[in-house]
């Protein structure tokens, strides 16, 4: 019971942050917490406006959004197989470490919506949203009147792939940048169709 309680002080608090608006010390503090991990429902509830983009729609149709499943076939138990490894992969740390989204984070970084289920999601590539995932916030960083990484948004670079696309991957394929960004691509734009 207790535990129930403090699960829904975290969750009203977390929408107070959520509605209101960002003052100066309210900054202050988001900026002292630890960000965490709030799960894709998180950003799919506005990040899947046909009007801007529909990143969801285009992420859950790419690679990315099957990383975890990919585990559980035949392919991936044979190549788990061919390094000596005995666990089911899906409960691998050797392969978990690339295909879901905050590997290895403490438990207190991820929030109670996180799941690992939903692999390599918006948050592996734009890092842990419980603080700029606030509509303001996202107002603000995206019209560049405040810096995404005093909340916690990652700016995108190569580096933020090949922290999962470099040699330790079993099935390692050269990844050129340039071309599977664009192939990736999910603007902030209206969807034609
Ligand atoms: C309350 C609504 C809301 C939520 C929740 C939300 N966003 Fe946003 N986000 C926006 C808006 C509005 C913009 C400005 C662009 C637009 O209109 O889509 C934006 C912009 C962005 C940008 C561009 C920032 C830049 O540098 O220009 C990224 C990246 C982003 N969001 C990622 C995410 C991710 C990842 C999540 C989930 C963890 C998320 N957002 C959750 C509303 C939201
Ligand atoms: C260093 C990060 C990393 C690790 C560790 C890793 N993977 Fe992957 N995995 C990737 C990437 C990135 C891809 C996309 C193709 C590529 O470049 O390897 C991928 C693709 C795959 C694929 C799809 C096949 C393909 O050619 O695209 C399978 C199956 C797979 N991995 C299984 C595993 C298994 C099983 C393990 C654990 C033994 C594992 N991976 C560990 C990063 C990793
Ligand atoms: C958290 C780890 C991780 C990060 C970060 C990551 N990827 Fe991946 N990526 C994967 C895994 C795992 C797969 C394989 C998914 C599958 O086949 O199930 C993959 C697959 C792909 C594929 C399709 C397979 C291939 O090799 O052609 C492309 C393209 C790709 N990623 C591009 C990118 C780009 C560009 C970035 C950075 C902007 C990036 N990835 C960041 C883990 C990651
Ligand atoms: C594999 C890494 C990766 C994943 C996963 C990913 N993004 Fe992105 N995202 C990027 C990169 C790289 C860019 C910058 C693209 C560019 O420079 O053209 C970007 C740009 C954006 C932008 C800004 C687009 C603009 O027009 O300025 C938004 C909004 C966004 N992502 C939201 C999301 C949401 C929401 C998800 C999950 C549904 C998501 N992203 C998943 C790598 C990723």
């Amino acid at each position: 019971m207790r535990h129930l309680f403090s699960s829904l002080i975290v969750l009203i608090s977390m929408s107070v942050i959520f509605l209101g608006s960002a003052s100066d010390d309210e900054k202050k503090d988001m900026g002292n917490s630890t960000y965490k991990y709030v799960g894709i429902k998180n950003c799919k509830m506005c990040h899947n406006r046909p009007n801007a983009g529909k990143q969801f729609d285009i992420w859950s149709k790419g690679p990315h959004a099957k990383a975890y499943s990919t585990l559980a076939t035949d392919e991936a138990r044979e190549v788990a197989r061919k390094l000596g490894l005995v666990k089911d992969p899906q409960q691998e740390d050797q392969c978990l470490r690339c295909h879901v989204t905050g590997f290895g984070v403490t438990q207190t970084q991820k929030a109670s919506t996180y799941t690992m289920e939903e692999g390599v999601s918006c948050e592996a590539c734009h890092g842990p949203g419980s603080v700029y995932r606030n509509m303001k916030v996202m107002k603000d960083i995206y019209e560049k009147k405040v810096d995404g990484k005093e909340y916690g948004l990652i700016e995108q670079n190569q580096a933020v792939c090949t922290t999962c696309h470099n040699e330790n991957s079993p099935t390692y394929r050269e990844l050129n940048y340039e071309l599977a960004v664009k192939l990736l691509a999910h603007p902030v734009a209206p969807v034609t169709q």
